[in-house]
């Protein structure tokens, strides 16, 4: 009875300005594939409201957790949960409530449907990862409101969804500048806000090493710190202020599970044989010359890299892919393989005697140092393959003559990663162009804080299409999916990266998960604003110039 007073009242609320936000609205983004709207009366959302687990189902559990922490920040409501016993009958128990559900019917492995009438509001998902994403919409429906209200009406729907793509990403660089696990979570929040499931975790770099491995302490001893830092674009000038800092493994571990609480796998990268000087100011021996070597205080490709030649290198990789894998679940082990120079193997007698050993022979725009990558690749992989993981590399690991088995990130733009999908890689599309967010977002700099260069707009990230038009349907199903980049030689700090990120995230999650005969800029940015008020309601530092 009451909930009809409230849901009659609503037409008399929306005819009233200042009341209007206190009625949920589901132009989120991304936009759910379809979302019907009835004219019935809607759910009445109130404290005596209850949000309903699946009896011993913890993973469903920490989702009502999540829901009634979602609900309180947004609009103040304080929600109680409690397990739904098996046989319980739902069309009773589950009356007046917000009732989570796993449903077998629901085909895609993320796919959700929410269903709200006058008497409940039911989140089904195929899996509870599926039930997140849907609570992740029912989130971001809410009004934001600095004042608790009586209730929150939600409007009779039915909206049902999947993603597009199941590798949905954004990678940090947490080797150029170091940031703290605290911020890290935050990147994984900001994350599962935007549906995406994959974080990939830039680890080491020529700036830094920041995985700590228990067997090579000097990794993080020496390797995670540099004695200082050029300034701007090596300028030439040195702050020669002491930076690092390294990931313990216990942190890696908390960082893991934190993210698998929502959904996001982290799938982490060491990136070799190139931008290893972090590793070789630790380890000199693993370098061709011997070094001595330092960890870099400039931006850039550096000609010291892994020697090819020393069994000791792959002595040393396989010992710390050991420990990475104990703690990083991911099916998928990122190796880098970007920007790695063969001046070093080219000079080396124990790299060219590697190179006669396996009999690599230059051919068709590969040169011999080409190949030498590509054996130090497949051996990499098989280990990688022994300990039950893939191995996702950069795209120039396609000049290797590595095996099809690899999954190629395309970030030199998407050419390579349409000529991977066709030579059969699994692949990640991460096109420098428009999906580094380290790029600029205007061309008016004059308030810009520096970047490395490019252009990368709002509207030109939404604009991305994966799939290259000469792809086949079979060729396309190799892609995998789509990520964006945050590398940060020049993001030293968390309301930068912040800036950098928000809100390009928010049309990358519709590239992820929208179908592009669905994507439509203009009704995006109306969403977008919505978004936006979430955004600001956690003090997130957002580039303006789309709102302005
Ligand atoms: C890269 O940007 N070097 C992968
Ligand atoms: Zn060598």
């Amino acid at each position: 009875m009451e909930k009809t007073i409230f849901s009659l009242c609503l037409t008399c609320m929306l005819s009233m300005g200042a009341v209007m936000a206190q009625v949920a609205n589901y132009d989120v983004v991304p936009l759910p594939q379809t979302v019907n709207l009835s004219a019935k009366p809607g759910f009445v959302l109130n404290e005596s409201v209850s949000i309903m687990y699946p009896e011993g189902n913890a993973d469903m559990q920490r989702n009502a957790r999540f829901l009634s922490d979602y609900v309180k920040e947004m609009t103040q409501l304080v929600l109680g949960s409690q397990p739904l016993p098996a046989k319980a009958k739902l069309a009773k128990v589950g009356q007046g409530n917000v009732v989570l559900t796993l449903d077998a019917s629901i085909q895609n492995e993320e796919g959700y449907t929410i269903s709200v009438t006058d008497k409940n509001v039911t989140i089904s998902g195929k899996t509870p990862a599926g039930v997140f994403l849907g609570i992740q919409t029912m989130r971001k429906s809410l009004p934001v409101l600095n004042e608790k209200p009586q209730a929150v009406t939600l409007p009779a729907v039915s909206i049902a969804d999947e993603p597009r793509y199941a590798y949905r990403g954004m990678m940090l660089d947490c080797a150029r500048h170091f940031f703290t696990v605290d911020f890290v979570k935050e990147y994984i929040d900001l994350l599962a806000l935007h549906g995406m499931n994959r974080f990939h975790w830039h680890l080491t770099e020529d700036q830094g090493w920041r995985f700590e491995v228990k067997k090579y302490p000097k990794l993080t001893q020496i390797g995670a710190w540099r004695s200082g830092t050029t300034v701007g674009k090596n300028s030439g000038v040195d702050d020669g202020v002491l930076h690092g800092g390294f990931y313990t493994q216990d942190e890696c571990r908390e960082i893991v599970k934190y993210a698998a609480d929502r959904y996001v796998t982290v799938i982490p990268e060491i990136d070799m044989p190139g931008h290893m000087l972090g590793a070789l100011a630790s380890y000199p021996e693993l370098g061709c010359t011997g070094g001595p070597y330092e960890v870099s205080h400039l931006w850039g490709i550096f000609p010291d890299v892994l020697c090819m030649g020393k069994e000791n290198t792959f002595k040393f990789i396989e010992d710390v892919l050991d420990e990475l894998v104990a703690i990083f679940p991911s099916e998928y082990i990122h190796i880098g393989g970007d920007e790695c120079p063969r001046t070093r193997w080219a000079e080396c007698p124990l790299c060219q005697q590697r190179i006669k050993d396996e009999g690599l022979v230059a051919q068709e725009g590969k040169s011999k140092e080409d190949l030498l990558q590509g054996y130090f690749t497949r051996r990499i992989e098989k280990y990688l393959h022994e300990k039950g993981k893939k191995l996702i590399g950069w795209d120039e690991l396609l000049n290797c003559n590595v095996d099809q088995s690899s999954t190629i990130m395309s970030w030199r733009g998407a050419e390579p990663g349409a000529k991977a999908a066709k030579l059969g890689h699994d692949v990640i599309m991460s096109p420098n162009k428009p999906m580094y967010f380290d790029h600029y977002q205007t061309d008016n700099l004059a308030h810009e804080p520096l970047a490395i260069g490019g252009l990368e707009t709002v509207k030109d990230v939404y604009a991305f299409e994966p799939v290259a038009k000469e792809l086949s349907a079979d060729d396309a199903r190799h892609i995998l999916g789509v990520q964006a980049n945050l590398w940060t030689e020049y993001v030293a700090y968390p309301h930068h990266a912040e800036y950098m990120v928000l809100p390009r995230m928010a049309a990358l999650a519709e590239v992820q998960w929208l179908q592009p005969d669905s994507k439509d800029y203009d009704a995006f940015m109306v969403r977008l604003k919505r978004l936006k008020e979430i955004y600001d309601l956690h003090q997130w530092t957002v580039a303006q110039h789309v709102f302005k």
